[in-house]
């Protein structure tokens, strides 16, 4: 009999991470059986010092022994003390339903970091250098290096570094680790996040050298819209090498005043404005041992850091693939044009001939102009731009270290003849473990589902961005908060959004009021809208992101701890709502609302009806709008507390939301349930957040369908509210509107884009339309997420893979595909904390044919499309249900079934 295999071990959803810093570290592995209705009954978990021991079955850090139980993630280390530097290896064994023992899974791991602050010994380096970055030069990028000996025998070499800044880390010669923009991108005021690379077989005997590429980063390069140095003046780099020697000493190398510090060929870099290397400052084997750096000097040691240091407890930015050109061109007058053909977040690697001193300047965009020329107006103050100095001779590539461009299209010119060889787009972000799939039997669907997934790797940098190419890539709440749930189905993204929420904390303000982007920047803008001196905190549907992402990681991974570090925070800011808004409702003005919707009617009579309750970008009135997520937090901030049994909390808060809800229904819904504005993001939230009572969401509901027919099936909705008209349409019997929409090709509409081209998602529904070619170069970003937020109504309703209601964590699967819109099949997958789940399904000749595929240890309900009377069959050559499979009853024009884990295919009759 098949039995369980547990496997894809994990502690704090890492994969054998290093250096983390939490006392009790959650493990979490799958199990994997193909025998139907497989589930786990109990585990037993071991972890001990060393792997041998594992093998003789002895857990000397913690044996868990064993637990009756399904859990398969979360499940807390409770053993032994952890201490700095610890090594831990474990492996789990699960007993399936039957009480049958499965084998033990390999071997995973993970080493503890530096937990208390005077372990870090040395002290904060860099190379101050008093010049005022400009957009065209940024500050230089300083080298440091250190040479040292370590003797034989060395049992294990860790190197612990970090920056105010970015570095890059190469010892003897060879680059550490693939991470790139080390550290990452946090509040530096607050923390910075150290990374841990295991050094051992790197290290020689005798002489070894460090050296490190230290450059701005967020730290002291441009944020966007607020300029530079907003964290500090100068970048600065600590490390610590801790060797460890088979005989029990141990060596230590720091960061100190005895390391050297020089310029070098990355001469400037900055994130936004892009990078100038000079080929000619070349310094062969300054990273390696016996380099002469007698023309260095000493290295400054910088003030001291007062913020926390903590481990980097995310997965680490990286390289994670390459395009090459799908065009390239060479114009009349010597310039280089290519079209990568997807536009990405990354740079550019190219190999280069020219003669030394000829300088080759690289220009990125999104687009080109109507002329055919590189379109850069909508990159606002940021430069993207690279410049590259040739050294002369063979061999020479260009490929930058601290910048990174949103692009599809390159364009070189040099200011003398040059050769270019091979060229490649470099794809770069946070590297999240992909988790879904979905293919349709619509092309330009699939093309739309292409261009979320684009757009979200593009976007996660360290940090969600709203966008990889202006001078903006901030952590905006609203876009975050509203693709999360589509985030989660493309990529693994619960420890990224745990990092985040520490950000959003940080972000904080003392009053409770979270803020409209996280990390935060204080003070006012600098390179516009210098008279503006709008705070950017507490916008509804903004400021709402913390307590809608922390829950999604709950529902999501089962995540409750991240509900518990963030209680008191949540807490305060539902708080702050209640005390400047106590009657319930929220009327204050300067709300981004539902943002970038389409204008229904013209500004001036808004004004004329709503008074100053009105924004240029969303038709929704204010107060509407904010009411509704007002209460949104209230009702979350009341489940939050029942999932970590507050119940006093539950109850207050339940309360809170039944206030807001009666107050919004008093204020701004008549007796025929008319809501005031009379959008459709109106009706749609008031629906879906259940603000409207009982007798009048039956008419909300046909003046919402009315709204959207009599403009012939069209959404008028922002940012915010297109999700809601999504779910909306679904929940409220109206799916086949739903899927009009989807399929709409004019605009506004999603495929509306497709069709212009786009590959990935634009920040506005007309960023380009025929009549008036490019939208304001002012705010029309081609690489914005947020209307992307369709991607999770899409793997629900289309792929037809969801969660059932209550329980957190994906166990039970709800399995609802809508074969709608014409649509004649799908494919799914979607591999989540109880592993793969997958669907295909197809209609031909007037028969719908669903296969199913339920990890083990999981459970699904499925809804099967079928005309009432008839009976829906099982397998390939359709046979009657088997055994295990139970039908629960008829919905909606479905067959339902409650089923456990395993493959099956059902097979029904579709009304005609
Ligand atoms: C950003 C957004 C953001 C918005 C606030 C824009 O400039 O790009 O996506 O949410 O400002 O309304």
């Amino acid at each position: 009999m098949e039995t369980l295999r547990a496997q894809r071990l994990r502690a704090e959803n890492l994969d054998d991470p290093l250096g983390i810093d939490v006392e009790r570290p959650r493990l979490g592995w799958i199990v994997d059986c193909g025998r139907r209705g497989a589930a786990q009954s109990a585990y037993r978990v071991l972890v001990a010092t060393r792997p041998e021991l594992l093998d003789e079955e002895k857990g000397d850090l913690w044996d868990s022994g064993v637990v009756t139980s399904a859990a398969t993630q979360q499940v807390e280390y409770a053993g032994k003390k952890l201490v700095s530097e610890q090594r831990a290896y474990w492996k789990v064994r699960a007993w399936d339903e039957l009480g049958h023992e499965g084998p033990w899974s390999g071997t995973g791991c993970w080493s503890m970091g530096l937990l208390s602050r005077d372990e870090w010994r040395g002290v904060w380096i860099g190379s101050k250098k008093d010049v005022k970055p400009t957009k065209e030069k940024p500050k230089p990028n300083v080298y440091l290096r250190k040479g040292f000996g370590a003797r034989a025998g060395v049992r294990r070499a860790t190197v612990y570094a970090t920056a105010l800044g970015l570095y890059r880390l190469w010892l003897n010669g060879e680059r550490v680790g693939k991470d790139v923009f080390s550290p990452e991108w946090t509040d530096y005021h607050v923390r910075v996040q150290y990374q841990t690379y295991d050094v051992t077989d790197r290290l020689r005997e005798g002489d070894n050298a460090v050296g490190v590429l230290l450059g701005q980063g967020w730290y002291s390069g441009y944020i966007g819209m607020f300029g530079f140095q907003k964290y500090g003046m100068d970048p600065a780099f600590l490390l610590q090498f801790n060797i460890e020697y088979e005989d029990g000493s141990r060596d230590c190398v720091t960061t100190d005043g005895s390391w050297t510090a020089s310029l070098g060929p990355v001469v400037s870099s900055d994130l936004q404005m892009g990078e100038t290397i000079d080929a000619r400052l070349g310094m062969p084997g300054w990273n390696a041992p016996g380099f002469a750096d007698t023309a260095w000097t000493p290295a400054d040691v910088m003030y001291d850091y007062r913020g926390w240091i903590v481990a980097q407890m995310s997965r680490p930015i990286r390289e994670t693939g390459e395009r090459t050109p799908y065009s390239l061109r060479w114009t009349p007058d010597g310039r280089v044009l290519i079209d990568f053909g997807q536009n990405l977040a990354g740079w550019l690697r190219a190999s280069i001939k020219g003669e030394a001193g000829t300088r080759i300047t690289f220009r990125f965009g999104e687009a080109l102009d109507a002329s055919g020329v590189l379109y850069t107006d909508n990159l606002r103050f940021a430069r993207q731009t690279d410049v590259y100095v040739c050294r002369g001779g063979d061999g020479e590539v260009f490929e930058p270290t601290f910048t990174y461009h949103g692009f599809r299209y390159v364009e070189l010119s040099g200011d003398g003849p040059f050769e270019l060889g091979e060229t490649a787009a470099v794809v770069v972000h946070s590297e999240l473990p992909e988790t879904g799939e979905l293919e349709t039997s619509h092309p330009l669907v699939n093309r739309l589902i292409e261009n979320v997934r684009w757009t979200q790797r593009a976007n996660f940098m360290s940090v969600p961005t709203d966008c990889p190419q202006r001078d903006e890539r901030h952590g905006w709440t609203g876009d975050g908060q509203i693709f999360s749930g589509t985030a989660a189905y493309f990529m693994d993204v619960s420890a990224f959004y745990a990092k985040w929420l520490v950000d959003l904390e940080d972000a904080q303000r003392p009053t409770g009021a979270y803020t409209d982007f996280a990390p935060f920047i204080f003070g006012p803008k600098t390179e516009f809208d210098n008279d503006f001196t709008y705070t950017h905190t507490a916008s509804a549907g903004w400021a709402d992101a913390p307590l809608i992402v922390a829950w999604l990681l709950y529902e999501t991974y089962g995540d409750r701890r991240v509900l518990r570090k963030h209680y008191a925070s949540m807490k305060r800011w539902v708080e702050f709502n209640r005390a400047l808004f106590p009657d319930g409702i929220r009327d204050d003005v300067s709300q981004y609302g539902d943002w970038l919707s389409v204008n229904e009617r013209p500004f001036e009579e808004r004004i004329a009806e709503f008074g100053r309750m009105v924004s240029h970008y969303s038709t929704t009135p204010y107060d509407i709008f904010s009411t509704a997520y007002m209460a949104y937090s209230a009702k979350l901030m009341s489940d939050i507390a029942a999932a970590l049994g507050e119940e006093e909390d539950r109850r207050t808060y339940g309360e809170r939301f039944e206030h807001i809800r009666t107050a919004f229904i008093d204020r701004f819904v008549d007796g025929e349930g008319q809501i005031k504005g009379d959008t459709q993001t109106a009706y749609a939230m008031a629906l879906e957040l259940d603000l409207l009572p009982e007798r009048l969401r039956e008419a909300a509901v046909s003046r919402l369908v009315g709204k959207i027919r009599e403009l012939g099936d069209m959404a008028t909705t922002g940012f915010l509210g297109t999700k809601f008209l999504m779910d909306a349409l679904v929940r409220e019997g109206h799916a086949d509107l739903a899927f009009r929409l989807l399929l709409r090709e004019e605009y506004p509409s999603w495929l509306y884009s497709v069709r212009q081209g786009a590959t990935t998602i634009w920040e506005r529904w007309d960023g380009w339309t025929e009549e008036r070619g490019f939208q304001d170069p002012g705010m029309n970003s081609l690489c914005h997420y947020a209307f992307g937020s369709v991607g999770e109504w899409l793997f629900r309703n289309v792929g037809g893979i969801g969660r059932e209601g209550a329980e957190a964590g994906f166990g039970a699967l709800l399995i609802r595909p809508r074969p709608l819109g014409g649509l004649t099949f799908a494919r799914c997958r979607y591999d989540g904390v109880s592993g793969p789940a997958a669907t295909e399904w197809r209609i031909a000749n007037g028969e719908f044919l669903l296969n199913v595929e339920v990890p083990a240890n999981a459970t699904a309900l499925v809804y099967v499309p079928s005309v009432e009377g008839t009976e829906v069959l099982e397998g390939d050559t359709p046979a009657r249900l088997a055994e295990g499979i139970s039908e629960v009853g008829r919905e909606d024009g479905c067959a339902v079934f409650r089923i456990g884990s395993g493959k099956y295919s059902f097979v029904s009759l579709l009304p005609v």
